[in-house]
């Protein structure tokens, strides 16, 4: 599902990614864990082609990407399969909960607008927000507008998911019924890279931990081992 071999990307002069290479990240969740700066953001959006890079190459989904820049077909292809969760949620503001869900579907699928709403409802419900769905997002909470972009996210049945930090700006009760959606994505056996600095949920959660410490891999393998 996820394959990394020797990717580099510099930045002007900045060698923001040093061959980096993920081995055994191929299914399950794999936690990216580092300090700030060390590339993890980075790299989490090379493997959604959000980024180009230099050096190596890439697998996720099944999709291949090389250095330079990337094929738009390439990316349309990829972003079908590959969701993504930012730090900072980026619900589109003027939309409903509903039609922030159903927008992909509705206009990268070409889903009948009935069962988009059908399937968004679902997916709402799923992550503890069916009743909010007509509402705008400036009216939610942080950690219910983070369980909406996951909703969103989850819309376009993604193979692998993609979360950058999906807690940092979450007090600590958000960012529990943020991570029991995550946990629970994850006991349904949905591939997932998370970036967190929360060493308990890694523990729950996570098969494989990558460790980034100035853009190179410091230590790889499976979590019992890495954050024991
Ligand atoms: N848009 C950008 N322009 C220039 N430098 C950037 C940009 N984004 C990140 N960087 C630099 O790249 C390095 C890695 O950043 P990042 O991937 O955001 O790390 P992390 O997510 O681990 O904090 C840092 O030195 C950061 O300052
Ligand atoms: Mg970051």
């Amino acid at each position: 599902m996820i394959a990394i071999d020797s990717l580099s990307k510099s930045r002007g002069s900045l060698r923001v990614l040093h061959e980096v290479s993920l081995a055994g990240a191929e299914g399950g969740v794999t936690a990216l864990v580092g300090a700030s700066g060390s590339g993890k953001t980075t790299l989490l959006r090379c493997l959604n082609g959000l980024e180009t890079f230099d050096a190596g190459g890439l697998t996720v989904a099944g999709h291949r990407l090389e250095p330079g820049p990337h094929v738009p077909a390439t990316l349309e292809r990829l972003r079908r399969d590959v969701g993504m969760v930012f730090q900072q949620f980026n619900l589109f503001p003027h939309l409903s909960v509903i039609d922030n869900v159903t927008l992909a579907p509705r206009t990268v699928l070409r889903m009948a607008a009935e069962e988009a709403r059908m399937v968004g409802l679902a997916l709402l419900e799923r992550v503890g927000l069916a009743s909010f769905a007509a509402a705008r997002p400036a009216t939610l909470s942080g950690g219910q507008q983070q369980r909406v972009a996951i909703a969103r996210a989850l819309a376009m049945q993604p193979r692998v998911m993609l979360f950058d930090e999906p807690t940092s700006a979450l007090d600590p009760t958000m960012t529990a019924e943020v991570l029991d959606v995550i946990i629970d994505l994850a006991r349904e056996g949905q591939t997932m890279v998370v970036v967190t600095h929360d060493h308990a949920f890694a523990k729950r959660a996570a098969t494989w931990v990558v460790e980034l410490a100035a853009g190179r891999v410091a230590r790889q393998g499976p979590a019992a081992e890495i954050l024991s």
